[in-house]
């Protein structure tokens, strides 16, 4: 129960501040709201900072940036758009999971039925393709502006790095997601890509030093891809695997450190 000079102070605070601001006074001061809020509203540069850094989705966002750091014309926001594609790209493939079986028997007929027989199975498949084939080309874009605006100099260098590795991993997703619709387009261009393999410098059967160290049609990188000496169910379970599985764990590791690491270099940087 309230003592005699907490009512006062009570009767003080009305006095002040009137009945909704004494209210809104006891609820900003209160132990639950401090727990949730630990910073005042007031708008200044420090609360404006507090806001960022404790909030748990906004602090993947820096306090500060400098001025030209999120001016279209400087980065295209290709990396960004690169990235939220990237989520697109996580939502619908987790909901094409749902339709889809990685053998040779059913893969071809569950993209004709998720056409077809699902509602809106064909604005999800095209989410899907369209939002995979755009990844490709704005990652590209997005090298692109890094280079033309030296981003890759000391001391981003390392992060350029990272940036290549992203680069290649797209490309992978984009290459195994081709064959799951098991469709002429997909298998023909997954036959002639793989076929490339055989090439490789000493693991591929036909690459320099291959013969050298041992490699055959049957023990060499090209049948590790496909799980046997031609495209069929294997490569089909295979490109499945690393496509919903394990490139999505790799590259997210890798974008997490990319992001990071912008952060650690002193943010985006400045003009050339
Ligand atoms: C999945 C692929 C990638 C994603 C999601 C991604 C994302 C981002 C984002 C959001 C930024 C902040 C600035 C901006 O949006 O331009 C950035 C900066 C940067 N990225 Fe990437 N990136 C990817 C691939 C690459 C590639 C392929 C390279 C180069 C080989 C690269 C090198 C860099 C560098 C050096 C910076 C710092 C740029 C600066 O400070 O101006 N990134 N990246």
């Amino acid at each position: 129960m309230a003592n005699k000079t907490d009512k006062k102070k009570l009767r003080d605070l009305v006095k002040e501040k009137g009945v909704s601001g004494a209210i809104k006074d006891f609820i900003v001061n209160s132990q639950v709201w401090r727990s949730f809020f630990r910073h005042g509203l007031e708008d200044t540069s420090k609360t404006r900072m507090q806001t960022i850094i404790s909030n748990v989705f906004l602090h993947v966002h820096p306090a500060k940036v400098k001025r030209h750091a999120p001016l279209f014309k400087f980065t295209w926001c290709m990396g960004g758009i690169t990235f939220f594609l990237f989520l697109v790209l996580t939502v619908t493939g987790v909901f094409l999971m749902f339709y889809y079986h990685p053998n040779t028997r059913d893969a071809y007929w569950d993209m004709k039925g998720l056409e077809y027989h699902v509602p809106f199975g064909l604005l999800l498949r095209n989410l899907h393709r369209w939002g995979a084939h755009l990844m490709v080309i704005t990652v590209w874009f997005h090298l692109f502006r890094v280079f033309m605006t030296g981003s890759y100099k000391p001391p981003r260098e390392f992060n350029w790095g990272i940036g290549v590795v992203l680069l290649m991993l797209t490309l992978l997703l984009s290459f195994t997601g081709y064959l799951l619709p098991w469709d002429q387009l997909g298998f023909w261009a997954v036959t002639v890509g793989t076929n490339m393999a055989r090439a490789t410098p000493i693991l591929g059967h036909e690459g320099p030093f291959g013969e050298m160290f041992g490699m055959t049609a049957y023990n060499d990188i090209r049948f590790a891809i496909l799980g046997g000496s031609m495209v069929g169910g294997n490569a089909l379970l295979r490109a499945y695997i690393w496509h919903c599985i394990g490139i999505p764990l790799i590259i997210s590791i890798f974008m997490i450190v990319h992001f990071w690491r912008i952060r650690k270099d002193g943010g985006i940087s400045g003009k050339l």
